[in-house]
């Protein structure tokens, strides 16, 4: 979604800027815009297209100026055109506005303004908040947003400037952004990664909240123009983090971090036969034994991971779970009460469907335990407890790291619950806890296939479709297999649960479409798939296994092989999605696709 990074400082704000913006050009865009001021000269420049490109064709970087807003925007009101990217301006020229979000209010209000005389440039609902501020402009430009902000239904991020002032101004509804506080200089950004080379030190904007920057303060106030004091939080990611560490696309840096990920994920967390999470998620033990049902709520991969957690939970902690898309959640009067679970899984915490789909849970009475990779987001700071996946910064589009260590942080509540409740004794927990700790070393191994998986990936690119199969934990892998194709490589794929295969999908079956089927070894469904596998082969198909290393039955009946080390049923599902994730991420780069920034998509989808 839209990227805003604002500067006011000493130094030149241009480079910053922009250098800002690439680091968001992960949350998906289609525009791009900068503006300067350079001793009351304001200079504007924007087009469409990556900001790599637009830079080349006219120069974004070396604008003059201390005091700049930047966007990148994806559109949601009005065409992708020069004239609709942000920077807006008022009729003046001299209100300078960048925004992310959607004001549901904009044709109401733009008939109002229009007949008071203001003249639109754009489609956006953007341009009006810049007529709005004019219009209640008499000298004092935090005054007048204020006035402005009043008026505004929906959503928005704000960067807003004066060309006659030496103020930044940031306002936050829905939307995030951060300040970033430096030394004889401020930030604003929709994100850490933006800021992360120039400071650590973040305050979160809360919604309804107004923050005025100049180089060397920031005051914060509510909408009513009272002063706020807010703690300044430190960053705990670093910069080197935020970069690609010698590997071709973050995508695939970010698979390749999966095994040290897992042991952040895990550290601390765990003894020998216990699991210490209990100061997170802030439930007593008399609480979490009257748990009658969990809801799970996530978008995409997030819901992936959601419905290996209801295999996970339901099976070890006996508690009956339910997984839900977060965005078709709160439409349907959901039943929850004081005795439901609610876990909301993001890696964003921005989303915005898990957080609409959080607050209904509330409003209803349950508590909210939120598995979030981005601290101070908002799904983090309004739920009752987090547990953090501790991922690192997740650039890539595709999510991989952040998925995986979603895996973990369920597992850890799932034995936790059922240490709690009576369900899993202490010999079980040990073992539980035992198989955990395998599981960085053996993807580690699963990843040093990464040449042979790139072998399949070149024998399969030029495909049009495919069909992922999986029973039982492993069909929501099956699921996560089909998506991370297709959202990388514009492949058409589809996941389905093995067996339901019959019951349509089975028409497609030919010698031109590839079935990756996840079989690994386990006592519930591993027989079965290998029937559905003679099914497909029956009909012609060409099928890719996941299997178990050593496994000889499977590689008897499949045309190719790729193998994971075997870990408990539980557990498998984060093993397997590793080749899936690589074999998605080969097939891709040959097909010349732009890996870390396919199509249409955004990284964190901040409006509904
Ligand atoms: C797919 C992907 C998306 C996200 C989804 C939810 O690779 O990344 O499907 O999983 O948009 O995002 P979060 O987890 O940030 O709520």
């Amino acid at each position: 979604m839209c990227g805003i990074v604002g500067y006011i400082g000493n130094r030149k704000a241009a480079p910053i800027l922009i250098k800002g913006l690439k680091k968001l050009e992960y949350r998906g865009y289609d525009s791009a815009g900068i503006c300067t001021l350079n001793d009351k000269e304001v200079i504007i420049k924007k087009d469409i297209g990556k900001i790599e490109e637009i830079d080349k064709k006219i120069s974004l970087t070396n604008l003059e100026g201390n005091i700049g807003i930047s966007h990148c925007r994806w559109a949601t009101h009005g065409a992708v055109t020069k004239e609709n990217a942000h920077p807006h301006t008022d009729c003046s020229g001299k209100i300078l506005i960048v925004h992310n979000g959607i004001i549901e209010n904009y044709s109401e209000l733009k008939s109002e303004l229009e007949k008071k005389g203001h003249k639109f440039k754009s489609e956006t609902d953007t341009e009006i908040i810049a007529h709005l501020v004019e219009e209640n402009y008499k000298g004092n430009l935090k005054e007048a947003v204020l006035k402005a902000l009043k008026r505004l239904e929906g959503s928005y991020a704000l960067g807003i400037i004066h060309s006659e002032h030496d103020e930044l101004i940031a306002a936050r509804n829905e939307s995030p952004l951060i300040i970033g506080m430096g030394d004889g200089e401020n930030f604003i950004s929709s994100d850490v990664p933006a800021i992360l080379g120039d400071t650590k030190k973040v305050v979160y904007l809360d919604n309804k909240e107004i923050a005025v920057l100049t180089k060397d303060n920031v005051e914060l106030f509510d909408l009513d123009g009272k002063k706020k004091d807010k703690k300044v939080e430190e960053i705990e990611w670093n910069a080197e983090q935020a970069q690609k560490g010698g590997f071709e696309h973050f995508m695939l840096k970010e698979i390749f971090e999966q095994p040290q990920v897992i042991s952040e994920t895990i550290n601390g967390r765990l003894e020998d036969s216990d699991v210490l999470i209990n100061d997170e998620i802030k439930l007593s033990e008399k609480e979490i034994k009257e748990i009658k049902r969990i809801i799970i709520v996530a978008c995409g991969t997030s819901w992936h991971a959601g419905l290996v957690g209801e295999f996970m939970i339901e099976e070890l902690a006996k508690i009956p779970v339910e997984v839900e898309y977060a965005s078709e959640f709160r439409y349907r009067d959901p039943i929850v009460d004081k005795n439901t679970v609610v876990i909301a899984i993001s890696q964003s915490g921005e989303t915005a469907d898990t957080l609409a789909a959080l607050r209904e849970a509330k409003k209803k009475g349950a508590k909210i335990i939120s598995i979030v990779n981005v601290k101070g987001s908002s799904i983090d700071r309004e739920s009752d407890s987090t547990i953090y996946t501790r991922a690192g910064p997740e650039i890539g589009v595709a999510s991989t790291k952040a998925f995986t260590s979603q895996l973990v942080v369920l597992y850890l509540i799932t034995v936790y619950f059922g240490k709690v409740k009576g369900v899993l004794p202490a010999e079980q927990v040990r073992n539980r806890v035992r198989d955990l700790r395998k599981l960085p070393l053996q993807m580690q191994s699963v990843l040093e296939e990464n040449d042979y998986i790139k072998l399949h990936a070149k024998q399969f690119y030029k495909k049009t479709n495919a069909l992922y199969l999986g029973r039982g934990i492993n069909y929501p892998i099956a699921l996560e297999g089909a998506l991370k194709l297709k959202e990388v490589s514009y492949i058409h794929a589809e996941g389905y649960p093995a067996a339901e295969m019959k019951h349509g999908p089975i028409a497609l079956i030919d010698k031109e479409m590839p079935v990756v089927v996840i079989a690994t070894k386990d006592n519930i469904t591993y027989k079965k798939v290998l029937s559905n596998i003679q099914e497909v082969k029956s009909r012609g198909g060409v099928v890719i296994a996941i299997e178990s290393k050593g496994d000889e039955e499977v590689k008897k009946i499949v045309d190719h092989n790729l193998y994971v080390p075997e870990n408990s049923y539980i557990l498998t599902p984060l093993l397997a999605v590793i080749p899936l994730q690589l074999f998605a991420y080969y097939v891709a780069v040959m097909r010349g696709c732009d890996v870390d920034r396919p199509r249409n998509l955004a990284k964190a989808v901040c409006v509904e």
